[in-house]
């Protein structure tokens, strides 16, 4: 069923999953699926494709980064942030050219492979806000997104020229589980639970005005402003996203209503249309510094090993530009930490700090501590770049022609 959307998003296009209904229909178990493998849910198979398509491609690099984001009670939480708070933080929404709507100071996270998309997957849920009510005690009350964005680029290095990247294509897959539609008197909800529900019903009733207006051609204005839902899915819904909705209904009578009142929803999201397209070159894109990060220092590993050269030489001692990195380099990339590749994250967290962002990284070095340093940070980003790393590994190339040839060719709804 998503086959199709998720080949786009890698091939540059921005998609989004969202599962809709009342508490305890299955949103999260469409979604997540449970923990027992066999019975995996969209997002881990989602994350299974995507590697699976990337370790299989030809002169392409990619750069998968990964946020987990929880709205609840109208404030924005990074589920991928240890140390948050689960009261006080409220990260705002930022509406950038070029970009769209987006949460900046979310935690990003490089991922390398599906396994550590799980691990992050599970270190965001162990931080949602879970509530019962009289539906389901274990439901969670809260909407969560949890996106992959993927940076590739072309790669030229079997034509001799080393390292040589082309221009940068970014597509973003968002994994929406909503909290329950249901309305509040049937929960049964009083006190801070009835608040929690109500702003749950403003950001879904939000989302229902959204998608009539969308939907009733004449309507001008289109209040994706009036919850933060609405305004972080604005993109998905009539924008350049392709979007699945998923609706969860309840097969007993006593939730009649209920699965009545979410066909109805569903049925007129079926009728937005949205325009999708590639994301071609876009200006914030973390690629593009890694890329410069490693084409500079390489530049300077080179001078400063002609420096080593002269030194020898003229004894003449002279200011390695190596040096001069530590200092210039310090706030250059964006706060982005890199995972060891391979390393289970899971297992400590533990995060490689990169030259940048290291606050120890000492100013008094050698010149071949330097020089080692410069050298691994360059290995590091490289290793958080993929793609072709299984491209002889024809069992997985027949599995992969097989899941093509299963899947509906596109998706009839809103692409
Ligand atoms: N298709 C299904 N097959 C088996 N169990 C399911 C299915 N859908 C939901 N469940 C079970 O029903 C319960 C509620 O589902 P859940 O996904 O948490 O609902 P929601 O997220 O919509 O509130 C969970 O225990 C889940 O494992
Ligand atoms: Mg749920």
């Amino acid at each position: 069923m998503c086959y199709s959307l998720v080949e786009s998003t890698i091939e540059g296009y921005n998609g989004t999953i969202f599962a809709y209904g009342q508490t305890g229909c299955g949103k999260t178990h469409t979604m997540q699926g449970d923990k027992n493998l066999s019975n995996s849910g969209i997002i881990p198979k989602c994350f299974d494709h995507i590697f699976e398509t990337i370790s299989m491609t030809t002169n392409v690099r990619y750069l998968a980064l990964v946020t987990y984001m929880e709205i609840y009670n109208e404030r924005i939480r990074d589920l991928l942030n240890k140390n948050e708070n689960t009261s006080v933080i409220n990260h705002s929404l930022k509406e950038l050219p070029g970009i769209g709507v987006s949460v900046p100071t979310l935690t990003t996270q490089p991922v390398v492979n599906a396994n550590q998309c799980y691990d992050w997957l599970h270190f965001g849920n162990k931080n949602r806000v879970t509530a019962a009510t009289l539906m389901n005690k274990n439901s969670s009350r809260s909407h969560t997104i949890f996106t992959i964005t993927l940076e590739q680029s072309p790669f030229f290095n079997s034509i001799g020229l080393e390292d040589a990247f082309g221009g940068i294509r970014r597509g973003k897959l968002s994994l929406v589980d909503l909290a329950g539609s249901e309305r509040q008197r049937r929960t049964g909800a009083k006190g801070d639970r009835l608040k929690e529900a109500s702003q749950i019903n403003l950001s879904l009733s939000a989302l229902g005005n959204v998608i009539s207006s969308l939907v009733d051609g004449k309507a001008k204005h289109v209040p994706f402003r009036d919850s933060k839902l609405t305004r972080l899915l604005q993109d998905s819904l009539g924008g350049n996203t392709k979007t699945l909705m998923i609706s969860c209904i309840s097969p007993t009578d006593i939730n009649y209503d209920e699965t009545i009142s979410t066909l109805r929803y569903a049925s007129r999201a079926k009728n937005i249309s949205n325009k999708p397209k590639i994301n071609e070159d876009p200006k914030d894109a973390t690629l593009r510094l890694y890329q410069n990060e490693i084409l500079y220092l390489k530049r300077m590993l080179q001078e400063s090993q002609q420096i080593s050269y002269r030194n020898n030489d003229t004894n003449k001692i002279i200011e390695s530009p190596l040096k001069i990195i530590q200092l210039t380099n310090m706030n250059s990339t964006k706060n982005v930490q890199i995972i060891e590749s391979g390393q289970n994250c899971n297992a400590s967290f533990k995060t490689n700090n990169s030259i940048s962002t290291n606050p120890n990284f000492p100013l008094i070095q050698s010149e071949g501590e330097i020089q080692l340093q410069a050298q691994s940070r360059i290995d590091l980003i490289k290793r958080t770049l993929i793609g072709g790393e299984r491209i002889h590994d024809f069992k997985l190339k027949k599995k992969a022609h097989g899941s093509k040839i299963c899947s509906p060719t596109s998706l009839k709804c809103n692409s």
